[in-house]
């Protein structure tokens, strides 16, 4: 039977030219490169220049992502940006991007699931267009975390970093058999009852100001194996793949502590799983599209490789997305 898939048709990234290493942070910190590394698997992330906004490391990963897609962006009819640091309070900073690159057609907004951020809009993309609503969407997943870290508090301000990736997707018919190509299958979950775990202790209904990040981030680490694997497995059951078909697992890059625990859980091998948080930190919506561009670079995926991408956030939200490339 015939269906409609949301292929993904081109991949881009774009991190700020600032690289903070974990000596740098050792300056005025009381950390230490080998903590980090130890603890996180992180060594260095890219930081905003001043004036250098969510918008911009957006807008430049779309525009890689356009041209590698061979889309003209006047044919883009939807632009979700997954980002939990906007450029302002409104309007979203999709409609930023979208005058950026001179779109001015269908409907551009933001998802606000922060580290899911991207899965989520993947999610939302992916119903618009095989709804037949849109035809062809850009999903971007876009950060500036160093403005709302506290750069005093060792226990978040060493984990993130800033920048953006995104992907072009389009609406194309498939035989709705396992040869598609496209996004097969997405599972979404929130729990609010974990808000304290991780937030950002302001906000313009609250304080009226910005607020910095606050993590309990053992707990947050407990939650994020269990969430993560039990998310994989449901996606992996409605789909009928067995882990050991996944070419390629794009997870979020919070903890490579956390991967590594998914990986022995679900029994999957260290090389099939991208791991670019060494070189980027945490970006929360941005780390699975700059993870995506990665592999793409190294020419890790191609054209029918089967890729389970995942990711736990603040909210708690949670979730995970099958595709065939
Ligand atoms: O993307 C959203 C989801 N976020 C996550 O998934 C993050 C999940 N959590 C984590 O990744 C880890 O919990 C952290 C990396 C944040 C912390 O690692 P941990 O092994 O859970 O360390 P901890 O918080 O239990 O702290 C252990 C020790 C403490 O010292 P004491 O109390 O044992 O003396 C901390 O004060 O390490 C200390 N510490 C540090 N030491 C040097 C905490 N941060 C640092 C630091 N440098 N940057």
């Amino acid at each position: 039977m015939a269906v409609i898939r949301s292929m993904i048709r081109g991949v881009g990234a774009h991190v700020p030219q600032k690289v903070m290493t974990n000596n740098d942070l050792s300056k005025f910190l009381d950390t230490s490169d080998e903590w980090i590394v130890e603890r996180t698997g992180i060594h260095q992330r890219h930081i905003a220049a001043e004036g250098e906004t969510t918008a911009d490391l957006g807008a430049a990963a779309a525009r890689q992502a356009l041209i590698r897609s061979g889309i003209d962006p006047v044919d883009i009819d939807l632009i979700i940006c997954a980002t939990a640091t906007p450029n302002r309070t409104f309007p979203s900073t999709a409609v930023r991007i979208q005058n950026m690159l001179g779109v001015t057609k269908g409907a551009a907004f933001d998802i606000q699931a922060v580290c899911s951020g991207f899965i989520f809009a993947m999610a939302c993309a992916d119903n618009f267009l095989k709804a037949g609503q849109s035809r062809r969407a850009l999903v971007i997943g876009a950060e500036t975390f160093s403005r709302i870290l506290d750069w005093e508090d060792r226990g978040t301000c060493v984990l993130f970093g800033d920048g953006a990736g995104a992907v072009v997707l389009e609406a194309t018919p498939q035989h709705g058999d396992r040869s598609d190509r496209g996004i097969i299958s997405s599972k979404l979950r929130s729990d609010g009852r974990y808000e304290e775990l991780l937030y950002v202790d302001g906000g313009p209904s609250t304080t009226q100001t910005i607020g910095h990040l606050r993590m309990n981030g053992r707990e947050v680490f407990r939650h994020a194996v269990q969430k993560i694997s039990s998310v994989i497995e449901e996606t992996l059951l409605a789909t009928g793949y067995a882990a050991d078909e996944i070419d390629l697992f794009v997870p979020h890059q919070a903890n490579k502590r956390i991967l590594d625990g998914i990986a022995k859980k679900l029994d999957v091998p260290a090389d099939r799983i991208v791991m670019t948080l060494d070189k980027h930190g945490n970006t929360s919506a941005a780390s699975i599209p700059l993870a995506l561009n990665h592999a793409f670079e190294q020419h890790r995926i191609s054209e029918g490789k089967l890729v389970l991408m995942e990711a736990m956030g603040g909210g708690l939200t949670w979730g995970a997305l099958l595709a065939r490339w």
